[in-house]
């Protein structure tokens, strides 16, 4: 039912900046996501945590500690808690040659106020962390990208891609509303190749895989492509990795330098 076109045909190589352009900003600040516009990347990636009184938020970890001067894990903050926290000071001091006066106080953004600053102005692909955690995370996403008249019958394809590791949070949202597309994500600790029936499967309610790019080889890709499954791989930092992917024929990749992706792509 996901129209394969524009964004998500399988000709298409997309630039999908991974916590905004995170490796020159922020990750998950405002700032971070406009900069990975500024780059180039077609996509910006968001990972979704949940506050204490159910607010979905803008964070990788599902604790405070690594990217805000605040601790404790998210689901026992209130959104108001994690408002007076600073989520750019970090930044600053962990990489000073990347480091602005301005990162200096940043806020933690809500989902809401992500699609609010950017509307149909940015492609947004959406990850479900830790979904077991927090019941209902489906549920909220979907209605506030309902409200953002993000997804429905008059949306653009490709506008929101859903990903997450999780099979059970993506098969839940193809059950609501089977026309969003969908990343299966996978980990792989040893070198692998992915089966026909892991294929059959992830194809019955997704588009496409995003693994982890240094377990895999051109065979795998081959294997997902001839599946008619679209692949974008995480996170590619190095441009020597990025043409090595491009050349076994991946679909786009996650990268926290879109503007090295968008060099690559040119160069091409
Ligand atoms: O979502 C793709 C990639 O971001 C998955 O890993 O841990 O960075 O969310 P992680
Ligand atoms: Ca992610």
């Amino acid at each position: 039912q996901v129209k394969q076109t524009g964004l998500l045909s399988p000709d298409r190589i997309l630039n999908v900046g991974h916590r905004g352009a995170s490796g020159h900003a922020p990750e998950h600040t405002i700032p971070a996501y406009e900069l990975a516009q500024k780059m180039k990347a077609d996509y910006i990636e968001l990972d979704l945590q949940m506050t204490k009184d159910g607010h979905l938020i803008c964070m990788h970890d599902e604790t405070l500690d690594r990217t805000t001067n605040g601790t404790g894990y998210v689901k026992n903050h209130t959104l108001a808690e994690i408002k007076r926290l600073d989520a750019g000071s970090w930044f600053n001091e962990a990489y000073p040659q990347y480091a602005k006066p301005e990162y200096k106080g940043l806020k933690v953004p809500t989902l809401e106020e992500v699609l609010d600053h950017f509307g149909h102005g940015a492609n947004y692909y959406i990850e479900t962390k830790s979904p077991e955690t927090y019941p209902g995370m489906e549920e909220k996403l979907l209605e506030a990208l309902k409200r953002h008249h993000l997804i429905g019958p008059n949306a653009k394809p490709g506008q929101v891609i859903i990903q997450s590791f999780s099979p059970d949070s993506l098969k839940k949202v193809h059950q609501m509303d089977p026309s969003i597309p969908l990343v299966q994500l996978l980990w792989y600790e040893q070198p692998v190749q992915i089966t026909e029936q892991e294929l059959r499967e992830i194809h019955t309610y997704a588009i496409g895989v995003g693994p982890n790019f240094n377990k895999i080889d051109r065979a795998y890709v081959q294997k997902v492509r001839q599946h008619g499954l679209l692949i974008h791989p995480y996170t590619v930092n190095e441009k020597a990795d990025m043409k090595r992917l491009i050349d076994w024929g991946v679909t786009g990749m996650f990268t926290n330098f879109p503007d090295r992706l968008h060099g690559v792509l040119k160069e091409r």
